[in-house]
């Protein structure tokens, strides 16, 4: 229990014919312009180069109308997304290619700067003078003096664990998990080596488990489904089930999944309850309940392990509900609905303390999947085109993916997250 390495993809909508795996990157990371370096795609568009050739800032890769900023203590090149450090004003080299950064305000603003006292330094723009600090440290807000700043509070700080110090912070990952030599980022373990990390793909008919790398993974037995529609993994079970949906009945099927990736002895859960309309399904690995929300008579209920006891947890104020996902160790359930209200609830596993956690700039939500290291939330809307985060107290709120290609995203999870995107 626990060693398994494999991720998870639900097929939303009527997905995917092609998944663009490239060879050299793992999924989440992005191949640079050089088609030699993998950065991750967490930092792509967060105006601070990581490619060699900055292809990750450039404007092919950020599209002109997601909000571009510059990390602190740097600024923007007009018109391009390029950031340059505020040291680097007035410096007399031209950083921007425009030369924005340099001319006669350098030497007219220098009296100015002076008079500001800075605790640090000073910078001088075309449109103003101000003081900055060391990196670790932000101005307070007097304008003149440097307080500690909380990185750990900057979403994306750390993949993972984040603790911060004066001046500085330290990543790390949890067990399972290591450091990558940019000090933040965080890989699965590979163990045992000759068992590498797979993907398990459901379409209608089959269950595929591929390596990362997009090749199958060789198995002399497979899933032969007819209409699968959810899947989900038992972590501590090596289990996989999912519901099939034919005509007239729908059934939940499991399979175990060896050590080798094979799929043996495939089962069947009876369910006391109606499946044909239950399109997503997540389930509790430490108690073994299936949670399934039905999107024809608006309900989320949940069944015991073995089927045959089942309840309505929540069915008012649903009226498009579509996904759910479950964090077990923090007892909490989170479920997306779009009847006349967009929203992304979250709410105790026994549905109690129900609670909006996003709410505005949504349409039509219908994926979630939960990065359980880090409490934080990610949903795909279909509608509005994109893939955002939120803390599990719906704070903290960012866009990890805008733009055409998310109706063709697949959500992933991780058993061990961060989920991959
Ligand atoms: C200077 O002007 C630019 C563009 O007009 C603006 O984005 C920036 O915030 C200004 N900076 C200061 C220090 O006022
Ligand atoms: C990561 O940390 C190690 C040890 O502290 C250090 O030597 C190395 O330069 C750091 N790498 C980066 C990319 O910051
Ligand atoms: C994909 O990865 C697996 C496991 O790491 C490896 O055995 C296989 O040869 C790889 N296939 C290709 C086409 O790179
Ligand atoms: C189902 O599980 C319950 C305990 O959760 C048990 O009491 C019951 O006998 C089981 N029923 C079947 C048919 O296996
Ligand atoms: C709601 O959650 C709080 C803590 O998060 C807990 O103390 C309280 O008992 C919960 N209320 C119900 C009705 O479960």
């Amino acid at each position: 229990p626990g060693a398994l390495n494999l991720l998870i993809i639900i097929p939303i909508l009527h997905c995917c014919n092609t998944i663009d795996f490239n060879r050299l990157c793992d999924i989440g990371e992005f191949l640079c312009d050089d088609h030699v370096t993998c950065v991750s795609q967490n930092w792509l568009c967060d105006g601070e180069p990581n490619c060699p050739d900055d292809s990750d800032e450039s404007l092919d890769t950020c599209p002109e109308e997601i909000e571009f900023k510059c990390p602190l203590n740097h600024m923007t090149c007009i018109g391009t997304n390029r950031c340059i450090h505020l040291s680097q004003l007035c410096n007399g080299v031209y950083d921007c290619s425009d030369g924005y950064d340099e001319g006669v305000h350098c030497r007219e603003l220098l009296p100015k700067c002076q008079r500001m006292n800075c605790q640090y330094k000073c910078s001088i723009s075309r449109n103003g003078t101000s003081c900055y600090c060391e990196d670790g440290y932000e101005v307070g807000d007097d304008g003149r003096n440097c307080n500690d700043l909380d990185e750990c509070n900057v979403y994306g700080t750390c993949s993972q664990t984040c603790i911060n110090t004066d001046g500085s912070y330290a990543c790390s990952c949890v067990e399972g998990y290591v450091l990558q030599p940019d000090n933040r980022s965080c890989k699965a373990k590979n163990e045992p080596s000759d068992r590498p990390p797979v993907l398990l793909i459901a379409s209608s008919e089959t269950i595929e488990v591929l390596y990362l790398n997009g090749s199958k993974v060789p198995t002399p037995n497979s899933v032969k489904g007819n209409g699968i529609n959810t899947l989900d993994f038992i972590y501590n079970k090596d289990t996989i089930c999912w519901i099939e949906s034919k005509e007239s009945s729908s059934q939940l099927k499991c399979t175990k999944i060896s050590k080798s990736w094979r799929l043996t002895d495939e089962w069947i859960i009876n369910i006391a309850q109606y499946l044909h309309n239950v399109q997503q399904m997540a389930i509790d690995w430490l108690t073994g309940n299936f949670y399934f929300v039905d999107h024809v008579s608006d309900r989320i209920f949940v069944c015991n392990h073995n089927g045959t006891v089942c309840i309505t947890l929540i069915d008012l104020d649903l009226q498009n509900p579509k996904a759910i996902a479950v964090d077990p160790t923090s007892g909490k359930l989170f479920f997306t609905d779009y009847g006349n209200v967009a929203k992304i609830e979250r709410c105790d596993m026994d549905g109690m303390n129900r609670t909006r956690i996003v709410e505005s700039k949504i349409e039509q939500p219908t994926a979630v999947a939960v990065d359980l290291v880090n409490k934080y939330v990610y949903w795909i809307d279909i509608y509005l085109d994109y893939i955002e985060v939120v803390d599990y107290q719906g704070r903290n709120r960012h866009t990890v993916i805008q733009g055409r290609q998310v109706s063709i995203y697949l959500m992933i999870q991780d058993p061990r997250p961060p989920p991959y995107l």
